[in-house]
C-alpha cells in the first residue's frame, strides 16, 4: 500500500532521516518506534507532504505522491494525525465530525445547478457517518458536548474519528496513546483495531509497548534517524540493537 524509497531528511547539521526505505502492507498495522528524537515524526512529515524530502521517493497505492502537497495526498487517501491534539474546542463532538469531510457537494459552485435533494441526501449520509462513528468510539452520549470538555483521551478519539470522515484508507497516527490513562488506551486500541477489520491500514508511532505488542502485525525501529530494526512485535523486543538503542539514550 505504502512504499518508502530511500528517505532522506536533514535539518542544518541534523540528519534527522536517513536513507529509510520499508513496504507497508495493506489492511496491516505497523508501528514506527525509538528514543525521542530519532526522527519518526519528521519520517511522517516526509510521508505526507509536510516537509520536502532531501533525497527518496514515496509511492501510495503504486503512485508516486512525493512533491504533493498534504492536502492532494490526504484526497488519495492517506491521511495522519498529529502529536499534539487538534480538535475544535469550541464546537459540539457532533459538528466536529461534520465539518470534516472534504469536497462536500453542498460546498461546491457547480452543485448549485443540482437539485436540492442531492445536497439533502448528502448531508444526511454524512450525519449518518458521523453518528456511526461516535458510536464506534462510544462518545454518542457526549454528541452535544463541546469538544473542550472532553477528557484528553476522548479528545484524541474524536481526532481520530474526524480522519474516517473522508473515507481515508491509511492512516497515520502519531503517539495516540501519549499521556492519557489505561481506560482510554483500551478505547483507542478498540477503535484501531475495530477499523482495521473494516479494511483501513494504519502505520502508528508509539511507545507504549504493550499497544504495539497488541495492534502490530509488524514493527519499524529507528535510531538517530536510522532503521536499525524491523520485524513482528516479539523479534523487536528480543533484538539487542534495540534494546541497545532504547538503553543507551
Ligand atoms: N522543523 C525542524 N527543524 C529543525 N530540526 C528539526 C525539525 N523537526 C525535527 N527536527 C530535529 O530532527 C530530529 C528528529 O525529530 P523528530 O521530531 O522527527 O523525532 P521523534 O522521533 O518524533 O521524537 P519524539 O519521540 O520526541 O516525538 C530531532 O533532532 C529534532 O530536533
Ligand atoms: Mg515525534
Amino acid at each position: 500500500m505504502l512504499e518508502l524509497r530511500g528517505l532522506s531528511k536533514a535539518f542544518g547539521g541534523i540528519q534527522a532521516v536517513v536513507d529509510f526505505s520499508a513496504r507497508l502492507e495493506k489492511n496491516r498495522i505497523t508501528g514506527l518506534i525509538g528514543p525521542n528524537g530519532s526522527g519518526k515524526t519528521t519520517l511522517f512529515n516526509l510521508i505526507t507532504g509536510f516537509i520536502k524530502l532531501d533525497r527518496g521517493e514515496v509511492f501510495f497505492k503504486k503512485e508516486k505522491i512525493d512533491g504533493l502537497l498534504p492536502h492532494e495526498i490526504a484526497s488519495r487517501g492517506l491521511v495522519r494525525t498529529f502529536q499534539l491534539s487538534r480538535v475544535f474546542p469550541r464546537m459540539t463532538v457532533l459538528e466536529n465530525l461534520l465539518l470534516a469531510p472534504q469536497g462536500q457537494m453542498g460546498e461546491k459552485l457547480w452543485a448549485l445547478g443540482l437539485k436540492r435533494e442531492r445536497v439533502r441526501d448528502e448531508e444526511n449520509r454524512n450525519l449518518k457517518k458521523a453518528l456511526s462513528l461516535i458510536e464506534k468510539i462510544g462518545l454518542l452520549p457526549l454528541k452535544d458536548e463541546f469538544a473542550e470538555n472532553l477528557s484528553y483521551g476522548q479528545q484524541k478519539l474524536l481526532e481520530m474519528a474526524r480522519l474516517f470522515m473522508a473515507n481515508p484508507e491509511m492512516i497515520l497516527l502519531d503517539e495516540p496513546t501519549a499521556g492519557i490513562n489505561p481506560l482510554m488506551i483500551r478505547k483507542i486500541m478498540d477503535f484501531i483495531l475495530t477499523m482495521r477489520e473494516m479494511g483501513k491500514t494504519f502505520f502508528i508511532i508509539e511507545h507504549n509497548m504493550d499497544v504495539i505488542i497488541e495492534c502490530c502485525d509488524w514493527v519499524f525501529v529507528l535510531d538517530h534517524g536510522e532503521k536499525i530494526s524491523e520485524g513482528t512485535p516479539e523479534e523487536i523486543q528480543n533484538d539487542p540493537r534495540v534494546i541497545e538503542a532504547y538503553l543507551g539514550t
